[in-house]
């Protein structure tokens, strides 16, 4: 009896007493800084009195006059713990230079691919053509090129305290030096690269407790306190040991709460439980000025809002969340593909399948499925149709009047009995990943366009130009509203992503490694005449931020509708030193990345807007 009341105590104490994950525990305090001012915290109030004119153009980087001396990176090393990390990119093992090493370049050509080694690497992205087309691993008969820093960071931050962190902030702040901020690197356009940067990996932080009993305003019951470091992969393991099912994304080693859940987040659980975004109950940052604090529906609540859904780096560096946990939720998925020929009923059945999306939804379900013409006679098309919590024979007999439909029109359709859906498990132990090279485009098309006939028509003309001319359509049904976000709600979430049911990207396989930039630049023009078709079609819809075009025209409006203007002053506030930067992100129009070959790359200095085009008289 004692023992029981003493360890229910204990529970309850920890719980209560324990604010923070171990890792968060170390903290930045005014002794640690002691008399290295360039570790300082800021103050933003006093920021955003200073004269403009005293600022720098540009941020520092190797070569720029007040970039730091050698010993005073030493010094951030030793006041790091040892930390800190060079940017190498990890082909330099295969080029003539320092870091030549046969036997690692025969490791990483043969083995890197089937293994972690690019997702354990601190500054490899998965998107090359931000880098700057620069120091690729040799693959075939490719040799040649040239190695060069490009846009891999100069030093990278491991990462294992919240104490290293509002260092590195610091430091990058004082000393003028551009930050990124870099989880997985999956970022499509290079929002976790920089030319002269200095990266805060966070890829370490993968603290996890489960929490029986949380309250936080109007949510009482299980959540979970997580590292932002930690994949979606790795989350089913903690699933499956405490009986729940926590929203994670699609794609096995997209970091759970870095980007995906900063910039919306969209996964089998879409239609049931809402985004990313929408599962965060309190989430731990370090701020622009260096301070660690608390965003919850009670304090910093700005910040609260800007951080689900307004995407990652941005408003600060997120180091945990608390967040919500659903019931075990089985997912089953069911696949049917098709083929057909110019002549054949194939858009017939591309039509049939696109009214049927809006059943799949309403049940709760998503799809995901891509189109693409296989050769000059023929296109191919194939979904899984998934739904949670339902059994075999359900799902079965939900497709079966599509899959009556499309035989109907003489459609040769395959379809796999339902088994469980393979985007919701952690079959491949995180494993496999390797950098590739595409762009496409992003639209979240609405409801409307699925409803009204004429929409719908237009809707369908206009998809099926684009893979009649030869990109790759991937769609993605979800219904992520409000009323399935349910609690805490308001959030920074792209409004279009509440009226949409489906998300589609538009792959462009042209190849861009050793691309001419006249000939990146032309296939980026194709592809955006492509989307326009896509933007006629959705008048006012939206784009996915963390799937985007970087080139999407009037991009704020894009991939943050009317949120833009509440965003933008969240972000004026909190940092008003434009610490973190990223392409595509709020407020960064206010900046430039000047590359020499004028690519949209992230290969050059980040300067500021004004001074660019006054150095080019504009
Ligand atoms: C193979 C693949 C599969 C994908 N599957 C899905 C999917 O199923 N669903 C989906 O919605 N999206 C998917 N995506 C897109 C994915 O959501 C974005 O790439 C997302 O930004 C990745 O976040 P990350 O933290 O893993 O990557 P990173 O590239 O490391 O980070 C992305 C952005 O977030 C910032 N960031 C990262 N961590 C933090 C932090 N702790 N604090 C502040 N800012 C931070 C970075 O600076 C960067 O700007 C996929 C992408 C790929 C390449
Ligand atoms: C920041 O500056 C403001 C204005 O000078 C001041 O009132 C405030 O106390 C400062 N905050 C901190 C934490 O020093
Ligand atoms: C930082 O310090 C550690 C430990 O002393 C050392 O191993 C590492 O090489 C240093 N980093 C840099 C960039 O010099
Ligand atoms: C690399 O892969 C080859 C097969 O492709 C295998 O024989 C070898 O053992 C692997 N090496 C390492 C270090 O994993
Ligand atoms: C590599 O760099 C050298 C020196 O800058 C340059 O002359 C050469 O053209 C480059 N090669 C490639 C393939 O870019
Ligand atoms: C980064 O830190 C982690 C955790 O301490 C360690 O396992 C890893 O080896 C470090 N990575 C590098 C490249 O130093
Ligand atoms: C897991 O939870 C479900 C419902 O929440 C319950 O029915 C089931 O018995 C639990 N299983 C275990 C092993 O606790
Ligand atoms: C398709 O047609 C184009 C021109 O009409 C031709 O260049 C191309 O080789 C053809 N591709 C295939 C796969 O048949
Ligand atoms: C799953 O379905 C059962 C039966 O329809 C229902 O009772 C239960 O609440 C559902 N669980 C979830 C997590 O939706
Ligand atoms: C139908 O599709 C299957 C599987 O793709 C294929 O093997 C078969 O030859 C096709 N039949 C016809 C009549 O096209």
């Amino acid at each position: 009896m004692r023992s029981l009341t003493i360890s229910i105590f204990f529970t309850l104490f920890t719980n209560l007493t324990r604010a923070n994950v171990v890792f968060e525990v170390e903290q930045l305090t005014e002794d640690d800084i002691g008399d290295f001012s360039a570790i300082a915290f800021g103050n933003a109030s006093e920021t955003v009195l200073l004269n403009n004119d005293d600022r720098p153009d540009c941020r520092e980087y190797p070569g720029s006059p007040d970039w730091p001396l050698d010993e005073e990176w030493s010094r951030l090393n030793r006041s790091l713990g040892g930390a800190l990390i060079k940017g190498i990119p990890p082909a330099a093992v295969c080029y003539d230079g320092p870091y030549k090493d046969e036997a690692a370049c025969t490791y990483l050509m043969r083995n890197a691919s089937s293994t972690r080694f690019y997702i354990n690497d601190p500054v490899t992205v998965l998107s090359e053509w931000p880098e700057g087309d620069t120091c690729h691993a040799p693959s075939g008969q490719q040799t040649g090129g040239n190695c060069t820093q490009g846009a891999f960071p100069v030093y990278v931050v491991n990462a294992t305290t919240v104490r290293q962190i509002q260092i590195a902030v610091n430091f990058a702040r004082n000393r003028n030096l551009r930050l990124v901020i870099k989880n997985t690197g999956h970022d499509f356009v290079g929002r976790s690269v920089g030319f002269g940067s200095l990266s805060v990996w966070t890829h370490w932080l993968k603290d996890f407790e489960f929490l029986p009993r949380y309250r936080i305003g109007a949510y009482r019951g299980r959540a979970a306190r997580v590292g932002a470091g930690i994949e979606s992969w790795e989350m089913f393991a903690h699933m499956t040991r405490y009986n729940m099912t926590v929203v994670v994304a699609g794609g096995y080693t997209v970091g759970a709460y870095g980007g995906w859940m900063a910039g919306g987040g969209h996964s089998a659980l879409a239609s049931k439980y809402g985004l990313g975004a929408d599962q965060a109950l309190s989430i731990q940052v370090v701020t622009a000025d260096g301070r660690f604090v608390t965003a919850d529906p009670r304090q910093n609540t700005d910040l609260f809002y800007a951080l689900r859904g307004g995407g990652g780096s941005t408003y600060g560096i997120v180091t945990s969340a608390i967040i919500k946990v659903h019931p075990p939720t089985k997912i089953l998925a069911s696949s049917i593909s098709f083929t057909g020929s110019f002549n054949t009923n194939f858009w017939k059945g591309f039509d049939l399948y696109h009214e049927f999306g809006k059943k799949i939804v309403d049940d709760g379900g998503t799809a995901c499925y891509v189109s693409r013409r296989s050769d000059n006679s023929s296109f191919s098309f194939m979904t899984d149709i998934e739904l949670p919590n339902v059994s075999e024979e359900y799902l079965s007999k939900f497709v079966q009047p599509l899959v009556d439909d499309l035989n109907a029109i003489g459609l040769n359709v395959t379809n796999r009995p339902p088994r469980p859906a393979t985007n919701w498990a952690s079959l491949s132990d995180g494993a496999g990943d390797t950098p590739g090279s595409s762009r496409f485009g992003s639209r979240l098309w609405p409801r409307a366009n699925f409803e009204d006939a004429a929409q719908f028509r237009a809707t369908q003309a206009a998809i099926r130009e684009t893979v009649e001319a030869g990109y790759t359509f991937h769609g993605i049904h979800i219904q992520p509203t409000e009323e399935v976000a349910g609690y805490p709600g308001d959030n920074a979430v792209n409004p279009a992503f509440r009226r949409a049911i489906m998300h589609a990207d538009l792959y462009d396989f042209a190849r861009l490694r050793g691309a001419s930039p006249d000939a990146f630049k032309a296939a980026h023009e194709r592809l955006a005449g492509a989307m326009d078709k896509w933007r006629a079609a959705s008048p006012g819809a939206g784009a996915y931020v963390n799937e985007c075009d970087l080139e999407e025209p009037d991009w704020q409006q894009a991939f943050f509708g009317s949120n833009y203007g509440r965003l933008l002053g969240i972000k004026r506030r909190r940092d008003p030193w434009g610490v973190f930067y990223a392409p595509g992100t709020v407020s960064s129009e206010e900046w430039r990345v000047v590359t020499e070959d004028g690519m949209p790359t992230q290969n050059g200095p980040l300067c500021r807007a004004g001074s660019v085009e006054a150095w080019r008289g504009v």
